[in-house]
């Protein structure tokens, strides 16, 4: 395998970045996950739009230009053979002597990785769906930003595996689902509609999220944004996660409580599979 690390084409088992990026230091940087389908990079606009977004509210340098990066990703998902997969970017302030206010006058730096993932192990476990359990939101409230600082998501998510569940939701005080660990959650409706909190109040703004509600208003299915709460979700007709690496996965559990009758639903099942034909 082949990372790019700072202009290089290194050797993933060599590839290393400097003891003081800050990136390390301080989890000062951000980064995105894209899906690699059919050698495409599925919605890299967003991604790439969403990156400079961070970038900007955190006021880290852009490390290239938008066209040169496109072209450093297409080169490390050549360089590793992937066809269907997942590309990884991230950018942190730089290297510096350790210090907490920014440092003036270094370059950012930037690591690309991908990897192949066969996308048969999705469908099946799309077939299956996962389970989830609740956690208190313990986050910063800059979760729009897609930072590195992932601590609170790490814990969250061990916690929900030794849970034997595959997703930890973040719950408000209110008792309303932000988003999972590494992924936005959604609910079905007894009436079909879809739910998914508004991305405006503390939840990162899924891709993957944007474009399923592009993609669910063409299938003339009702988009609702709005909070909804964890009773809810668990007396819902379906409820699913998305993300770049899940794309549309179907939740049978939550808290240890069947969703419906405890199987995928079918329009879960059914966005899951049109994700796959728009994805380019
Ligand atoms: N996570 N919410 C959080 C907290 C996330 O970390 C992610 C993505 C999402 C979904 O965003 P998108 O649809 O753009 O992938 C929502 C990536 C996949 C990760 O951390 O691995």
């Amino acid at each position: 395998r082949i990372a790019y690390v700072n202009g290089r084409y290194v050797a993933h088992r060599a590839a290393a970045v400097h003891i003081e990026d800050r990136g390390y230091q301080f989890a000062d940087g951000v980064y995105e996950v894209c899906e690699v389908a059919r050698g495409f990079i599925v919605d890299s606009t967003r991604h790439l739009d969403r990156l400079d977004r961070s970038l900007r509210e955190l006021q880290i340098a852009q490390p290239m230009a938008r066209k040169p990066l496109i072209s450093v990703m297409r080169e490390v998902i050549r360089r590793n053979l992937v066809t269907d997969g997942m590309v990884y970017l991230q950018v942190s302030r730089g290297v510096a002597p350790r210090d907490h206010v920014f440092p003036t006058g270094i370059k950012s730096a930037l690591v690309v990785t991908a990897k192949p993932v066969d996308p048969r192990l999705g469908a099946a476990k799309a077939e299956k769906g996962v389970k989830v359990i609740t956690v208190p939101e313990n986050r910063w409230e800059r979760v729009d930003i897609k930072s590195v600082g992932l601590l609170p998501n790490v814990l969250a998510k061990q916690k929900a595996k030794e849970a034997g569940a595959q997703e930890a939701w973040f719950i408000d005080p209110d008792g309303t689902v932000k988003e999972g660990a590494s992924t936005n959650a959604w609910i079905i409706t007894r009436d079909g509609v879809l739910v998914t909190r508004p991305a405006e109040t503390g939840i990162l703004r899924g891709v993957t999220r944007t474009t399923l509600i592009d993609l669910a208003k063409k299938l003339d299915l009702t988009v609702e944004e709005r909070p909804f709460t964890v009773e809810e979700a668990q007396a819902a007709r379906e409820a699913f996660i998305t993300a770049a690496t899940t794309l549309v996965m179907p939740v049978v559990e939550i808290d240890g409580r069947p969703v419906a009758n405890g199987h995928p639903g079918t329009v879960a099942a059914s966005l899951r599979n049109a994700f796959f034909d728009i994805a380019e």
